[in-house]
């Protein structure tokens, strides 16, 4: 089975991104393929509401969502990691999100979206330690599942880490990541 990351920070060897290459490593301890991608270095315009995709399903605009779409469809489990931006996703991601706009016409409008028991979770980091800190975000990483049919299945929130690899000080944390990925792997098999 596959299994793609899509690492929502622009901070390479950041909290969020060692935290989703471990729940990679757990997921292909279980015999998955994995695949990450690395929402900063790509070229993802945010979506400018042509509507083209009312059409077909596709979005006119012609850049590397041409590469994310076909990945999230290939994909049975889907984990998407991002840091807290002001209490939301990274633009990046959120522009990735939008832009799935056109799963959610061939889901809801066009009905021609295969069915499928995909599964996703969301890892979220956040410096501080707000009860609320993830609430915006867990809404729009449900919402961005549903869209093309996957179900929200696992998640792992981590509050009070904020420097560059600040998360290495807690293997606890690293370990959780690891058997999100595990428990993912297994589901969706
Ligand atoms: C623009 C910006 C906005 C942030 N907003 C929040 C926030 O609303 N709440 C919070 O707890 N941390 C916030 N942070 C802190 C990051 O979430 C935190 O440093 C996190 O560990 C970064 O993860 P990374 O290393 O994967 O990029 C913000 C950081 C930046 C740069």
């Amino acid at each position: 089975m596959k299994v793609l990351g899509i690492m929502g920070s622009p901070r390479l060897k950041g909290n969020t991104d060692l935290l989703l290459d471990e729940a990679l490593r757990g997921a292909k301890s279980r015999q998955a393929k994995v695949e990450k991608i690395i929402v900063d270095k790509m070229k993802i315009t945010p979506c400018k509401e042509y509507y083209g995709c009312l059409k077909d399903g596709n979005c006119v605009m012609r850049d590397d969502m041409d590469v994310v779409i076909p990945k999230l469809l290939e994909a049975e489990g889907i984990i998407v990691a991002s840091p807290m931006f002001f209490y939301g996703v990274t633009a990046q991601l959120k522009a990735l999100i939008d832009r799935c706009q056109a799963l959610w016409v061939r889901k809801n409008i066009l009905k021609n979206l295969p069915e499928s028991k995909r599964k996703g979770a969301f890892i979220g980091v956040g410096a501080t330690r707000g009860k609320q800190l993830f609430d915006g975000s867990i809404l729009v990483i449900k919402y961005f599942f549903q869209a093309f049919g996957a179900e929200y299945a696992d998640e792992l929130l981590v509050r009070g880490v904020d420097k560059r690899g600040e998360i290495k000080e807690h293997p606890d944390l690293l370990k959780e990541a690891f058997a999100l990925g595990e428990r993912l792997a297994q589901s969706t098999t």
